[in-house]
């Protein structure tokens, strides 16, 4: 049949694609069908709050509500969706509400965006928006259900549906609490008492007041606006022709084949059969296909029908719709062991990705994936469980098989099509009638990095089994059983036939066990390249023990036979089984966070500093309507860049070119070091610079080697990735290791002013010691920033030569430079401008100046505008990140635990340049005389290796030196069998080594606050009752053991000048301006504050008045030079002091301002904090129960700034302690590409208890109003965590120590950072279950 035909056949084509955003109406005649959501809106309409911070569905940033109209049922469902996977096609006749939607500052805010901004929930802002669109989708929803009418005020939801609302959504600045607490505001059955610290109401309020004073909600006015024009346009199928790209949207299967059938003789590349589309978010779109078929709108593949005999499911359906399906049961009611059965496959899917990705991934779509590209899926392996049947259709030809053969086929055809499923209603085989107990269990698992979902299981597994109590033998028989496995490193879920066999018709005893289990590990194998199979193993072997050993109610009995009789005792009553049971049960929460405490001591002293004023732009930040550098609209004739970088560490670059056979759309050109006029600086600081581009010469895998310009963002990483580099390796050896480095003598000097001095005689601190340890190693990992928004900049070319770029940087002032030198022309000539910079810990500082450079030097050469917005890959592979390091240290120490001297040898991988590398002695050392060592010595090394340069990242080197101090106390303690909180206490420092250590930075001996804050951490937080208790669970629980630490950081501040400026306006309106950069720390609030005291001084009229007169505005490198570096945690202190100068002496500006400051330098400052986890022996999985901090900030200048700079800084180090793992390959190229593979903490990963108290520690004549800093120490604190896992793991290895699983030196290990699921599992024994079992047999 010809084209033409077929086309008739699926109804007329060239149809309008129709849609609105916001109410507005779009109809557009043309669209390339591989345009997604977010490509639309950002760069079609003026709605810029969605954000594009992973363009894969693993962050949240674009989420969009989307409404449909559903003609059938004359309703409409709103529903949210990730618009950087939802194609533009599909939306047709909807109607999509993005932030500025929910409210906006010309509409008036909506009370999520005002709560939000109240609660201080919004740092940087980049996730904000779509943190809002996701709880006003879950308001909107709970508010339409038939549920009783909420109290006035609040609507239908519950507190838990609140805090899952946003559990796929990321954030990397607030810690996620502050944003919990926001959602919960709305929560009919919340306690106004668990809601944490926000600027609406005073504490001791009562719940009236405080209800009062929250911006009003209304769940009368939440449901979301449907507009009526839509309605006519819901048309059943579209189809839409575009430049010889096609879209269809069939309606019935003939349609579909027709279709499938016009496309033969093609290789399937073509054409792309879509539903939600969001398997791109995995695998990523290489190929541009000219037609889509979209299969929503068949009916046979969207049904879901209810019988006795189960639940079909049509391909299409939805995940969120099949788990809907799947709790609702029947009308006609399904038996009680059906109905468990749906209920648990639904409870699973729940964890399935996010509830954004679950409202358009179709269950077809997954198992497609499962079956043609060995996706690790989970409703593969929990359908598999309970036999499910597939329909399949190619070309004419229907199938109905089980989905166990459908899995195992070779990969289907592209015109293979998956039509539906069917899960069958279990019942009992056994007759009931005939007086046997029987039983149907079922149980799936699932073991991944965050609990509840956004992240792929290292395994999942589910079981269905029917047991017996056995009349004769008072045990339990298993009558049969399916046990499937999946996401393992195989090809596909499979059932454990072998172990199934084995296990059918025996009584369950320990011996029958640890055969099943023996059998099981032959059966579970993870294919070659699996990361970490051992642990994927022992999972298999936790989950099987935590399913059948409950059943096992006599161990004694080990003998295996048939059972032949039954009775109809209570067997599940049974209250032995039932505590068997228990010990398995993860901390059962209804809810993810239970109510914290957060303790700050106003003063009013310099009214309004120190006040918890909401942070300036909150709001706008809410409703996306605050502008970041990707969101500036782009000039006429913008071109696009991407970088290509290098894969191979150090190679000569012979020539760049494009794929053979490859013809990358809309390329304009490659600008490479042969392009620089001036020298080639991408990056500088005062230690050196870096290239912009590699010359002939790679000096690492990541280096930027070119730039290829595009006329689209899109078209430009196309052409990036279709690059080829021609290398030269020969005789270039590289160095890949800090020991290569050292054996090479390759290393970056560091400038005496640095070099950090030696404290006592090491020597003879040694000869004190009653015992050493020697040659101990620590190794230490990298850590990425993972800034919401990748580094992004626009180059607009200006009239003379001149050149304005936006950047969203750190340091404007340094981009400045580098373009300024790069382009080889006048620092004048340049103008560098930052408004808003979305999230930068670090990473956009130094690492943003290249990106600024690359395109500045583009518009220059091309003379037009040229922007970047790096992509999530490119951003991880260049980043460098966090410094990794090598460390060996001897230690002395006395019997009782006193450490007498402490010698460190440091090599610190600092990659191809020096950066702000040689600030990392200082910095480390600083940190590490936390502890009094009695003797310090050390020799660091700052390794150049052929690895990205490293770069500053929140605390760098003070959260490993944080670290290694605690690595040693805890190796010490082990070493003498002593609790380790004991020799911490022991080690503290007493107000005259803490002179020696510090000299005059130690300050007065009143301001040492650390002993009393340690002391009143105990008290505060039950530190021994909460020790003695903890002591008991671990004696009576065999597989969850605890774990309580407590540890004390000290924090050397450095302040540094920073300009300053305040106008006064005609209108006496204020406009201010600072050196430092708005990065989410609040400085621009607290810049604010000052402003408003410091005028307020000089009358200038009452400061509330002043706070809204005032503006503080975008940096500008041209206006206010010298701005420096925003970073050390004190640029807002530092600016602030700038802005109290300029208000005190208006004329004088910044004269003797530098004096000042220096004179300022080397304060110190104090934090400690109690910790305790709760650590699952099976998976490895680690729970953060509790965290008390109690933080001296001397007197804040904004606690709730304060407040979450610390719970956002404490969680970013959680991550670094527990989650984030940023690999390389053997080339030393970044492997970790995004959201899949670099898990960040999520609202379900941070402490379930969040305590902080902010102490006030009042005056010091050297600090700026007497603040201390607060964005960097606290992630030191996290390194508590670390230390709290590693107690409990040290309970679990005496524990297999006992069953005969280790020996003797089982207290000594080493804990690896981040310390993931394997690692803790591998520590705590990955045959742990397997020796138990054994000596349990033994014993017998
Ligand atoms: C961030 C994220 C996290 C995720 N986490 C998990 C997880 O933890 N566990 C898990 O199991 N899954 C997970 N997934 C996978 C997710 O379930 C699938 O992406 C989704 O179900 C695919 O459905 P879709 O409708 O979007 O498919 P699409 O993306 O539209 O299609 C996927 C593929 O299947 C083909 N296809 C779709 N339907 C059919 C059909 N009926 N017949 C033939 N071919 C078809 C398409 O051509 C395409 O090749 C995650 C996905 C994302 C984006
Ligand atoms: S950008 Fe869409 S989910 Fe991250
Ligand atoms: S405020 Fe959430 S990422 Fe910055």
């Amino acid at each position: 049949m010809g084209e033409q035909t077929q086309i008739t056949t699926t109804k007329k084509i060239e149809q309008t694609l129709v849609f609105a955003v916001n109410g507005q109406r779009f109809e557009l005649s043309q669209a390339d069908p591989s345009t997604t959501l977010l490509e639309f809106l950002r760069s079609q309409t003026s709605f810029k709050s969605v954000k594009l911070g992973c363009g894969e569905g693993g962050c949240g940033a674009c989420v969009v509500l989307l409404s449909k109209y559903d003609p059938k049922h004359d309703k409409v469902e709103d529903f949210t969706v990730s618009s950087c996977l939802t194609l533009l096609c599909s939306v047709n006749g909807c109607s999509i509400t993005t932030a500025e939607g929910v409210g906006n500052s010309k509409d008036g805010f909506h009370p999520i965006q005002e709560r939000f901004s109240g609660f201080h929930a919004s740092q940087c802002g980049y996730c904000t928006p779509g943190m809002c669109v996701s709880l006003y989708s879950a308001l909107v929803n709970a508010d339409k259900t038939d549920r009783p009418e909420p109290r006035p005020g609040f609507s239908k939801l519950t507190v838990s549906e609140a805090e899952k609302s946003i559990a796929g959504n990321l954030c990397r600045c607030t810690g996620y609490r502050p944003i919990a607490d926001a959602c919960k505001t709305f929560a009919t059955d919340v306690d106004m008492e668990d809601l944490g610290f926000n600027s609406f109401w005073k504490k001791g309020d009562t719940d009236e007041v405080k209800l009062s004073r929250l911006p009003p909600y209304n769940q009368n006015n939440a449901t979301c606006m449907f507009h009526e024009f839509l309605k006519k346009e819901a048309k059943v199928g579209f189809n839409m022709a575009s430049e010889g790209c096609h879209w269809y949207s069939p309606i019935s299967l003939e349609q579909l084949q027709s279709l499938l059938q016009m496309d033969e003789g093609n290789d399937g590349t073509s054409m792309k059969i879509v539903v939600g589309n969001t398997g791109m978010g995995y695998y990523k779109e290489l190929v541009h296909h000219k037609k889509y078929i979209d299969l929503r709108y068949i009916p046979e593949l969207s049904i879901i029908k209810k019988d006795q005999t189960g639940i079909e499911i049509g391909a299409s359906v939805t995940i969120s719709k099949a788990i809907e399906a799947l709790k609702e049961g029947n009308e006609d009611g399904f038996n009680q062991e059906g109905n468990m059965v749906f209920k648990k496959l639904a409870d699973h899917m729940e964890r399935i990705a996010s509830g954004f990705v679950r409202n358009s991934a179709s269950v077809g779509g997954n198992l497609i994936m499962a079956q043609r590209k060995h996706f690790p899926s989970d409703i593969a392996t929990i359908l598999l469980s309970v036999d499910t049947m597939v329909d399949i259709l190619t070309g004419q030809r229907q199938e109905s098989i089980t989905l166990e053969e459908f899995l195992a086929r070779p990969p289907l055809v592209s015109k293979t099509v998956l039509l539906g499923i069917k899960i069958p209603c279990w019942k009992l085989c056994r007759d009931i009638s005939s007086k046997t107990y029987t039983k149907l269990l079922y149980e799936t698992y699932r073991a991944a990095p965050r609990p509840i979902g956004n992240a792929l299981p290292y395994l999942n597994a589910a079981f269905l089994a029917e047991v017996s109590l056995c009349k004769t033998s008072a045990g339990i028989a298993l009558n049969n059983c399916r046990l499937a496995f999946g996401a393992y490193g195989t090809k596909h879920s499979i059932r454990a036939r072998k172990v199934e066999e084995f296990l059918s018709v025996k009584l369950l005893n320990v011996g029958v066990l640890y055969e099943a289990i023996k059998l099981l590990e032959s059966s579970v194998i993870p294919e070659d390249g699996t990361s970490s199979p051992a642990y994927r193993s022992s999972l298999a072997v936790g989950f099987l023990f935590e399913f059948l050993s409950p059943l096992i109610n006599n161990p004694a009995d080990i003998s295996s036979f048939s059972c032949d009789g039954y009775n109809s005792a209570l067997l599940f009553n049974d209250s032995k089984i039932k505590q068997n049971f228990d010990q398995f049960d993860q901390i059962k929460f209804s809810t993810l966070l239970s109510s914290a405490k957060q303790v700050v001591q106003l003063t009013e002293e310099y009214y309004p500093v120190g006040e918890p004023i909401t942070k300036t732009g909150a709001t706008i930040q809410a409703s996306g309507e605050a502008v970041y550098v990707d969101d500036i609209s782009s000039p006429r004739n913008c071109l696009h860049g991407a970088f290509i970088y290098s894969t191979e560490p150090l190679a000569r670059v012979k020539g760049i070119k494009f794929k053979p056979g490859s013809s990358p759309d809309g390329v304009t050109t490659l600008i490479s070091f042969k392009d620089i006029r001036g020298e080639n600086i991408g990056a500088q600081t005062i230690f050196g610079s870096e290239p912009l581009f590699a010359d002939e010469l790679t000096e690492c895998a990541g280096q930027r080697i070119a730039l290829v310009v595009a006329d689209t963002q899109k078209n430009a990483d196309m052409a990036a990735n279709l690059a080829v580099i021609d290398y030269d390796k020969e005789n270039l050896e590289p160095i890949l290791s800090v020991e290569d480095a050292f054996e090479r003598s390759s290393f970056f000097e560091v400038p005496p002013f640095l070099d950090p001095e030696q404290v006592g005689d090491f020597s003879k601190g040694m000869a004190e010691a009653d015992h050493k340890i020697l040659s101990a190693e620590i190794k230490l990992g990298s850590q990425y920033y993972f800034y919401m928004e990748t580094q992004t900049a626009l180059a607009v070319p200006d009239e003379d030569n001149c050149m304005v770029v936006y950047s969203s940087s750190q340091c404007p002032e340094f981009a400045h430079d580098s373009i300024a030198k790069c382009l080889g022309i006048p620092g004048h000539n340049v103008r560098v401008i930052t408004r808003r910079v979305g999230g930068g810990f670090g990473g956009k500082a130094i690492k943003a100046m290249p990106v600024s450079t690359a395109c500045a030097l583009a518009a220059y050469k091309l003379h037009c505008p040229v922007r970047m917005y790096v992509n999530r890959k490119t951003d991880m592979i260049m980043a460098g990140g966090r410094h990794p390091m090598k460390i060996t240290y001897n230690v002395g120490f006395k019997t009782n635990g006193k450490i007498t001297a402490l010698k460190l040898d440091i090599l610190i991988d600092a990659g191809m340049s020096a950066d702000i590398s040689p600030v990392m002695p200082h910095n480390m050392i600083g940190s590490l005389k936390k502890y009094n060592w009695g003797a310090l010595a050390f020799d660091i090394k700052v390794c150049k290796t052929n690895r990205p340069s490293r770069s500053a990242m929140r605390a760098p080197g003070e959260v490993q030196a944080s670290f290694i101090s605690e690595a040693i106390i805890e190796h010490v303690a082990s070493a003498l069998a002593l609790e380790v909180d004991s020799v911490r206490s022991i080690n503290l420092h007493k107000y005259d080594s803490l002179e020696l250590f510090f000299k005059t930075s130690a300050g007065e001996p009143l301001e040492y606050t650390l002993p009393s804050i340690w002391d009143k951490l105990a008290t505060s937080s039950s530190f021994y009752h909460r020790t003695e208790k903890l002591k008991e669970f671990n004696r009576c629980n065999k597989w969850r053991k605890r774990g309580i630490s407590r540890v004390p950081i000290v924090h050397p501040v450095m302040l540094r000048a920073t300009p300053g400026k305040v106008s006064i306006l005609r209108d006496g309106s204020i406009v201010v301006e600072v050196g430092g950069i708005e990065l989410g720390q609040g400085l621009w609030t607290k810049v604010k504050q000052m402003t408003a005291y410091a005028l307020s001084l000089i009358q200038c009229g009452g400061t509330e008045e002043l706070l809204e007169k005032m503006r503080v505005i975008q940096a500008d490198t041209l206006s206010l030079i010298q701005g420096g570096f925003t970073s050390g945690s004190t640029t807002s202190e530092s600016s602030c002091e700038a802005v109290r100068l300029c208000c005190n002496i208006l004329v004088e500006r910044l004269t003797g301002l530098k004096e000042r400051l220096v004179e300022q330098m080397g304060s110190i400052k104090w934090e400690t904090l109690i910790l305790q986890v709760e650590v699952n022996l099976l998976t490895g999985q680690t729970t953060i129960l509790q965290t008390d901090i109690i933080y001296d900030c001397g007197q804040s200048l904004n606690p709730a700034v304060d407040l979450g700079q610390i719970e956002g800084a404490f969680v970013q180090g959680i991550g670094f302690f527990m989650l984030e793992e940023y690999p390389t390959n053997s080339k030393g190229l970044v492997v970790a590409e995004g959201t899949w593979t670099y898990k960040i903490p999520t609202v379900d990963t941070i402490p379930k208890k969040f305590n902080v108290e902010i102490l006030n520690s009042g005056h010091h004549k050297k600090r700026i109003l007497s603040s201390k800093a607060s964005g960097e120490p606290p992630l030191k604190l996290a390194v508590s965590v670390h230390c709290a896992i590693r107690a409990a793991i040290k309970e679990a290895r005496q524990q297999l120590h006992s069953w005969g699983g280790l020996d003797e030196s089982h207290s000594v290990f080493q804990l690896e950072v981040p310390a993931t699921m394997p690692v803790v599992k591998e520590l705590c024994g990955l045959d742990s279950v397997q020796r138990f079992l054994q000596w349990t047999i033994g014993r017998k």
